[in-house]
């Protein structure tokens, strides 16, 4: 609490630059010959009225991901037997707004229910598990999701596979694999690979765009790859190196797209850290609009209030660009600067 009150106090004083938007985010990217700015949402803040009044405005955000009820265990928690209900939630409030939808995510290690985890798979029995969950989720969501995230993080730090399920029963062919169920359920959407630390180039970013080339070789359709850009303030590269990592995808004929961008503050959170922040959230949109095939620019929620960060990074936190109170930070005007709006 304290750190915020801090914050209020700086702001009062104005000490802090003043957070002021000659147009929003989302105006200012599509300005620019982005598709998109957006966020990520989820349903628990959906009965937070000024929260989702906010969310509705399509001047900041022009596009929606669905935070976790996509995911395995939301959607398929016991075996084919399916719930869509929150899914459709946030899908149905998006299409409300005419914003786009990026759907998360089909498979993933993480969030997946026990009884996939703990069967007793045979290659052939869970590659007939994963089609049918690909099959009826992407079936469901049909002509609705813009983009979809079909093989999330499924990369080590040094380039090596993840340990998962798939991975141990299937073997790394579990990756075309999903692609092509995806593309057979809903050819329309882009479909995308999902990590994070891949904005750094080296290991873990070469084994990405091998994945890349494994699924082109494979036959099945990969439309992109999701730069997660889950950062640490003062870590973000600047924007020319970022480029040249964006341009190696997209030199493969991918798009590329940020995906879940945050930039953690190790609390309380100075004024020099968050103006830290509106430099490093300013690089990260520059080096996007600068690449030809870089398609939008998505936060992860856009709310200090409902951040994962600090549940996850103890100590951490005020990673996003409104902070608790909904108020704007100067993370604001560094990303509206960085997609060539004008901050005042
Ligand atoms: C996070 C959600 O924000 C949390 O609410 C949940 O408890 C864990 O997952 N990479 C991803 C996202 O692809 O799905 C994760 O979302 C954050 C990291």
């Amino acid at each position: 609490m304290l750190q915020f009150l801090s914050l209020a106090t700086a702001l009062a004083a104005g000490t802090l630059p003043h957070p002021a938007s000659a147009a929003g985010l989302n105006e200012a990217a599509t300005a620019i010959g982005l598709e998109y700015f957006g966020t990520a949402t989820d349903n628990p803040e959906l009965t937070d009225v000024p929260y989702v009044a906010q969310l509705n405005n399509t001047a900041d955000f022009g596009q929606i991901t669905v935070g976790n009820s996509q995911k395995w265990d939301a959607t398929e928690p016991t075996q084919n037997t399916f719930s869509f209900a929150d899914g459709d939630a946030v899908v149905s409030l998006a299409e409300g707004n005419d914003q786009l939808v990026r759907c998360h995510t089909l498979v993933w290690y993480n969030q997946l229910p026990n009884w996939v985890t703990s069967g007793n798979w045979t290659n052939a029995t869970l590659t007939a598990v994963m089609e049918n969950h690909i099959t009826k989720v992407v079936s469901h969501y049909k002509g609705r999701c813009h983009h979809w995230d079909v093989v999330n993080e499924a990369l080590n730090e040094d380039g090596t596979y993840r340990d998962n399920i798939f991975l141990s029963t299937i073997g790394p062919s579990y990756i075309p694999l999903a692609f092509s169920f995806a593309a057979a359920a809903d050819p329309d959407a882009k479909l995308y690979y999902n990590d994070y630390n891949l904005e750094y180039g080296g290991d873990k970013a070469t084994a990405a765009l091998d994945i890349v080339a494994a699924v082109q070789d494979a036959g099945a359709k990969i439309d992109g790859v999701g730069f997660q850009a889950h950062f640490e303030v003062g870590t973000v590269p600047d924007s020319a190196s970022l480029a040249t990592i964006l341009t190696s995808f997209t030199d493969l004929g991918v798009e590329v797209a940020i995906t879940e961008a945050d930039i953690r503050i190790e609390l309380p959170a100075t004024e020099e850290a968050l103006v830290q922040q509106a430099e490093d959230f300013g690089a990260l949109a520059e080096a996007c609009v600068g690449v030809e095939g870089c398609v939008g620019f998505t936060i992860w929620d856009y709310t200090d209030r409902y951040s994962w960060v600090p549940g996850v990074f103890p100590g951490f936190g005020a990673a996003l660009p409104w902070d608790e109170d909904l108020v704007e930070k100067p993370a604001y005007d560094g990303l509206l600067e960085g997609l060539g709006g004008e901050a005042e």
